[in-house]
């Protein structure tokens, strides 16, 4: 049993344990992700940064569901994860919005087949315009806002369906330097309100520091290494964070080389 099993009062959200993947291309195997193993409890923030290649999407596409890990497991809630789910939801780096739908109907495309009466369908879309702020926007095609609007819209579009966990990928990386700290803080604030589970992939060490509770740094495998090395590294620093703090300073220093 790891250390950290019971880290968590209620238990973790996410139990990742022993995970590992192996690609084969060509009959050549690829081993991406091996004995990985880490927590997530609820309402936790966890950045996870590490060199290109080192198996951030496929961790990420293992937590979604979206491909199935070549041996250990994922439990989510107790319960092992076998496919996509409502309760874990994903954005990437470049959101492929529908292109031919507006704002307010890329953010209320998820929610077609749920339960739900159109008015209170509306109420939850016309909610989500209002915490992203593009209200304004709702009549406008993708096309028609800028990037940054355009990670808000794919924002609203997950966040519409109230799933516990929320996965990043990258997710602001392609803008500019002042939206993409907008990005952040509008993060941030969702996050107080909603409480989700976040994984969010970065590369960016100041990213990770100003989000998150704590930073997993992950290591490539190697040939002589048998288990993904990871450093897990708390941020116990009180938000908004202030980013040439002498504290931000070293926990940034400590998650460029955390051995
Ligand atoms: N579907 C796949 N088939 C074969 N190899 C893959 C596949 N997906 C990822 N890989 C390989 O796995 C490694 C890790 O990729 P990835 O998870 O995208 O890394 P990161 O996101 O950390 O940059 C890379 O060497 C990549 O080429
Ligand atoms: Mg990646």
């Amino acid at each position: 049993m790891n250390v950290m099993s019971n880290q968590f009062a209620s238990g973790p959200v996410l139990d990742v344990q022993g995970l590992s993947k192996v690609f084969s291309v060509n009959s050549e195997y690829i081993p991406v992700l091996s004995g990985l193993s880490f927590q997530a409890g609820p309402g936790e923030f966890i950045c996870i940064i590490g060199q290109s290649g080192c198996g951030k999407s496929t961790l990420l596409k293992l937590l979604a569901g979206f491909i199935p890990p070549t041996s250990g497991r994922i439990l989510f809630k107790g319960k092992n994860i076998t496919g996509p789910g409502p309760d874990r939801c994903v954005v990437f780096q470049e959101d492929a919005l529908f292109p031919w739908l507006t704002v307010e109907e890329n953010i209320g495309f998820g929610l077609k087949g749920r339960a739900l009466s159109a008015a209170e369908k509306q109420a939850r879309v016309n909610r989500f315009l209002d915490l992203v702020g593009l209200t304004e926007f709702k009549n406008y095609l993708p096309g028609e806002i800028s990037g940054g609007m355009k990670q808000r819209v794919a924002l609203a579009r997950v966040l519409v369906l109230s799933p516990e966990v929320l996965l990043m990928d990258e997710p602001f990386a392609a803008l500019d330097a002042q939206t993409r700290e907008q990005m952040q803080n509008l993060l941030l604030s969702l996050w107080e309100q909603l409480k989700q589970t976040i994984i969010f992939v970065t590369h960016d060490v100041r990213e990770a520091v100003v989000l998150s509770d704590r930073t997993m740094v992950m290591g490539r495998i190697t040939g002589k290494t048998i288990i993904n090395p990871i450093h897990l590294v708390p941020i116990p620093l009180d938000r908004p964070r202030i980013q040439n703090s002498r504290e931000f300073m070293e926990l940034a220093a400590q998650v460029n080389d955390p051995s």
